[in-house]
């Protein structure tokens, strides 16, 4: 079974991997890229700085889990599989031309912006910008022009015995 960028979402991380042990025959392999330790911890922090200048509380509990490789080798050894691959992996992703970090929160950070206030959102984007630019977040690691996100990716493959 292959999964990329989903099991990050979904709290229940123990359940999640005996759910596919269940399904998994024998050798079956586990193979995944998501979230690991430090995932756009960057992003995160603007967007979090952000929200205390508009009121809103900076540490409100997001649903994502990004765990680190020995956390996640322990639970797939728990729930029946043998751990053949564990690695933590920088991959600065690229935004698409003429977006920006208050974009990227919007998209994919949910808990993080669904109550900025209508009457703040356009100084809350501007904040999140203005923290994102002094951490670096507008200018790409590889030199090109544009804006990008400090992804951390988990990656691993395990057998199911
Ligand atoms: C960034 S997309 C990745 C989609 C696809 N795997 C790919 O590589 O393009 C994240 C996926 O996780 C799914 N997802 C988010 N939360 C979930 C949850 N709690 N349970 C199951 N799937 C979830 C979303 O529906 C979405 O399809």
């Amino acid at each position: 079974m292959l999964s990329n960028a989903a099991l990050h979402w979904m709290p229940r991380q123990d359940d999640v991997v005996a759910g596919v042990a269940a399904v998994l025959r024998p050798g079956g392999r586990f193979v995944v890229e998501m979230g690991g330790t430090g995932n756009c911890a960057r992003a995160t922090a603007a967007i979090r700085s952000a929200r205390g200048e508009v009121g809103l509380d900076p540490d409100v509990a997001t649903s994502w889990v990004f765990p680190s490789p020995g956390e996640q080798a322990a639970r797939l050894e728990r729930h029946c599989y043998v751990v053949r691959l564990v690695q933590l992996v920088d991959r600065p992703t690229p935004l698409e031309p003429g977006s920006t970090t208050a974009d990227w929160a919007r998209m994919f950070g949910a808990a993080l912006v669904d109550d900025v206030p209508r009457s703040a959102r356009l100084a809350f984007d501007h904040a999140v910008d203005d923290h994102a630019r002094e951490l670096g977040l507008d200018r790409r690691p590889d030199g090109e022009p544009g804006w990008w996100v400090d992804y951390v990716r988990l990656r691993f493959q395990a057998v199911r015995t």
